[in-house]
């Protein structure tokens, strides 16, 4: 993806100001309201490392993006149910949810869609069922292309589609690189944070080769970054020697107001509207479409 930005601002004295990336920093304008929605494009959230923030960046941006009015799906891809839980879906009532969309082919994914508090933002939920999917879609013919199949009568109704990865690259993370336009990798902002990155570019490839030519790397998103620390600012900075501008100009700093919204069940847009973390995916967002990687 060509990214599209404006120039770096100017700052009163000439100089250019440097973003926590240590490059220059570009202005992300508001973007104009859209007129029509749809079809959406679907990014995959996607680390197999472990708690790096891709379930609370699949809602917080989420959240930003329909906050400028795009229409966005959220995907709960992992048989944790973070995502739902997340969202004040009480996960273990629910009949039908994303395991049986996917195994059962007499669902319509409308049945399993679920508003949430935030106008714009829908949920299709998961939870535990969504364990026994790997094991049980083995067998099926085309098995990486079902999420791509369940997703498809609803593309038209939204902008944007995130699919909430689970923290592994196996069948169901397959699905959802095989469905997806783009994916957004979140890597946390400590040491070893690259590693197994190399293992994920690779299967990124792989499935652009074999299954989904389209498939693009949208972004690396440091999170978890405390600029108070060298560490922090070093590892920024040996990503972006490595990811160079595939690397995000925002960055989302490490505070307890994350794991303070997951426990209101809300996104930290609405809970702490105000917050340095909420701003942070509000620019996130607006990075994203500045970019191209959502309408
Ligand atoms: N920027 C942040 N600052 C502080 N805590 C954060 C931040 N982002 C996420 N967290 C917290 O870190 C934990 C892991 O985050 P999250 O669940 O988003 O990661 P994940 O990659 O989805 O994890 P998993 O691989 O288990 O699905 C959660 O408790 C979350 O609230
Ligand atoms: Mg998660």
């Amino acid at each position: 993806m060509a990214p599209e930005v404006t120039p770096p601002l100017e700052l009163e004295h000439g100089t250019v100001q440097v973003g926590p990336t240590g490059r220059p920093l570009p202005d992300f304008p508001e973007p104009a309201p859209l007129t029509a929605h749809g079809p959406a494009r679907i990014i995959a959230m996607c680390n197999q490392k472990g708690g790096v923030g891709k379930t609370t960046t699949t809602i917080n941006l989420g959240a930003a993006l329909a906050e400028l009015g795009r229409k966005v799906l959220l995907v709960d891809f992992d048989p944790q149910g973070a995502l739902s839980v997340g969202l004040g879906v009480p996960t273990h009532t629910l009949d039908v949810t994303i395991y049986n969309l996917l195994v059962e082919r007499r669902h319509d994914i409308r049945e399993v869609i679920q508003r949430t508090n935030v106008q714009g933002l829908d949920v299709v939920p998961a939870n535990i069922d969504l364990s026994a999917a790997e094991v049980q879609l083995v067998g099926e013919v085309a098995r990486e292309q079902i999420l791509a199949r369940v997703l498809r009568p609803v593309l038209d109704d939204y902008d944007v589609v995130l699919i909430d990865c689970q923290p592994s690259l196996g069948l169901l993370t397959v699905n959802a690189l095989t469905a997806a336009h783009g994916v957004i990798i979140p890597l946390e902002t400590e040491y070893f944070a690259m590693r197994g990155v190399a293992l994920l570019v690779e299967t990124i490839e792989k499935i652009q080769d074999r299954l989904n030519p389209r498939l693009e790397i949208d972004g690396i998103l440091a999170t978890m970054y405390d600029g108070r620390t060298l560490h922090s600012r070093e590892v920024v900075s040996s990503v972006v020697d490595h990811f160079s501008e595939r690397v995000f100009h925002t960055v989302i700093s490490r505070t307890v107001k994350f794991p303070d919204a997951t426990l209101a069940a809300e996104p930290i847009t609405t809970y702490a509207t105000a917050h340095n973390g909420a701003n942070a995916y509000r620019q996130l967002a607006r990075e994203l479409i500045a970019r191209g990687g959502a309408a």
